[in-house]
């Protein structure tokens, strides 16, 4: 009998374990729940993400500067911004088989999704969600320590010294990339949630009553930019957080999420957080984080709005929406093939160039490497094989999502020519060897989703 064939998300872990993009965490050791280690592959495309963000977050503009504090901060710090006592899942365990889920994952309250026992729940408890820790060699209340459940606290506790050292003025943000970590109690979906996380966060500090308006402005920036690293908008939307889900802090938040295999989930949130983190530190820390405005001789709590995406979640959103197999002719054998292929925007793409000589004679290795030389010098991501029928070679890259391949052969020797395959139409088609540098820069620049 046939095997039934895998659904999606386990060919994508697969692919990703195959050709390393993410692998089980302690793997040698039969692998630790829910924690993934990025390979080669994977730790490229993270970092494409994040250098997309930063660019469009401060690089690309000048209200915007960046930070990266510290994961372990001072212990007052998460009692001032209430994840001592307001950062909780309530969570249920099941009496029958010892299962623990969190209430408001339950798709029936009655019934455990583990076993089936019914009415078996226990009453709802609070769950803290940091992980704590000891700070120096000895283990004592005094020296506990939490690592930080989001990035955006050290922007909070920082803001006086961003202000004091750097000619900011609302509305100006503070932008960082880092780890988090939550003990969550139903980690899953891949790297979708996961205990030990990275968090591209920016908070936009305004003055008060221009809430609403900015809002609305990164509601709409963060879901364009999805859209321009070429996420399929159909599986993109915007929704607003009722009242009863709003976290602790918030005032109002809008998700963008994007349609998984498992139905529409979170990719980030949106928030409007009012004064309550700057309020809650200068009461904590007993220092003034208010801002003078020099021209109006105003002084005031800057309000923020937030846009707080995760890394990884990105990175997989990426995978995922990229990810076709393909029905194509086999010229050989007149039958049908599957190609598989990442349509990765070439921004995203971990390998934006392969390079091959057709034969491994000739000098066609010689010239090929001098491309790839050229191409490296100007930071475009190249990779080099030379090993196997071409064929293969380019398929090999269509899986990984490579955009652009380049043969060497016996004409390129002659004449200076050599072969660009595009991975999205499989078409092929010969430049001169010493405009390639140039013509996969436009090609990168002008990409767009078919
Ligand atoms: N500072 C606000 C904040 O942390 P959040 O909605 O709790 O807000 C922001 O987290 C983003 O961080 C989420 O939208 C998600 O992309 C990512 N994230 C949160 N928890 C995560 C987890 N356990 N695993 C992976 N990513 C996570």
């Amino acid at each position: 009998m046939a095997k039934p064939a895998p659904d999606l998300m386990e060919r994508i872990v697969s692919l990703c374990k195959r050709r390393g993009f993410v692998f089980q965490s302690s793997d040698i050791y039969g692998g630790f729940s829910s924690c993934y280690d990025y390979g080669p592959l994977g730790v490229e495309l993270k970092r494409n993400v994040k250098d997309a963000w930063w660019q469009s977050m401060v690089t690309g503009r000048d209200d915007i500067v960046g930070l990266d504090s510290a994961i372990i901060q001072h212990p007052e710090v998460w009692k001032s911004s209430g994840h001592l006592e307001g950062f909780h899942d309530m969570m249920v365990d099941c009496k029958e088989c010892k299962g623990r889920f969190r209430e408001d994952h339950l798709e029936d309250r009655n019934k455990c999704p583990n076993c089936g026992a019914e009415g078996m729940f226990t009453e709802a408890r609070a769950f803290n969600l940091m992980f704590k820790t000891f700070a120096g060699p000895v283990e004592s209340t005094a020296s506990a320590v939490f690592l930080r459940p989001e990035t955006a606290q050290g922007i909070f506790t920082n803001f006086l010294n961003v202000v004091n050292s750097s000619r900011v003025k609302p509305p100006f943000g503070i932008a960082q990339i880092g780890k988090s970590f939550r003990n969550e109690i139903t980690p899953g979906n891949f790297v979708f949630r996961t205990r030990e996380f990275e968090q591209m966060e920016m908070e936009y500090f305004i003055p008060p009553g221009e809430d609403d308006k900015w809002y609305e402005y990164w509601i709409q920036q963060r879901f364009d930019w999805y859209v321009g690293l070429g996420v399929r908008p159909e599986k993109l939307r915007k929704r607003a957080h009722a009242d009863d889900e709003l976290a602790h802090y918030s005032t109002g938040c809008t998700d963008v999420e994007y349609r998984f295999p498992w139905g529409f989930d979170e990719l980030e949130g949106i928030a409007k957080r009012g004064c309550f983190d700057l309020t809650q530190h200068s009461k904590g820390a007993g220092k003034d984080l208010s801002f003078f405005d020099e021209a109006t001789k105003e002084r005031y709590i800057p309000h923020v709005v937030e846009p707080a995406a995760g890394c990884d979640r990105t990175a997989m959103t990426f995978l995922v929406d990229a990810y076709e197999e393909e029905v194509i002719p086999n010229e050989k054998t007149g039958k049908e093939d599957v190609r598989t292929v990442l349509r990765f925007h070439p921004k995203i793409a971990p390998i934006t160039v392969a390079v091959f000589p057709l034969v491994k004679k000739e000098g066609m290795p010689d010239k090929a490497r001098e491309i790839v030389a050229a191409l490296q010098d100007v930071g475009l991501r190249t990779f080099y094989d030379e090993k196997g029928a071409i064929g293969r070679r380019y398929r090999r890259q269509d899986e990984v999502g490579t955009p652009w391949c380049v043969t060497v052969d016996g004409d390129t020797l002659a004449d200076g020519t050599v072969t660009v395959r595009d991975r999205d139409s499989m078409t092929q088609e010969r430049i001169a060897a010493d405009e390639i540098v140039g013509s996969l820069k436009q090609r990168v620049a002008d990409w767009k989703r078919g």
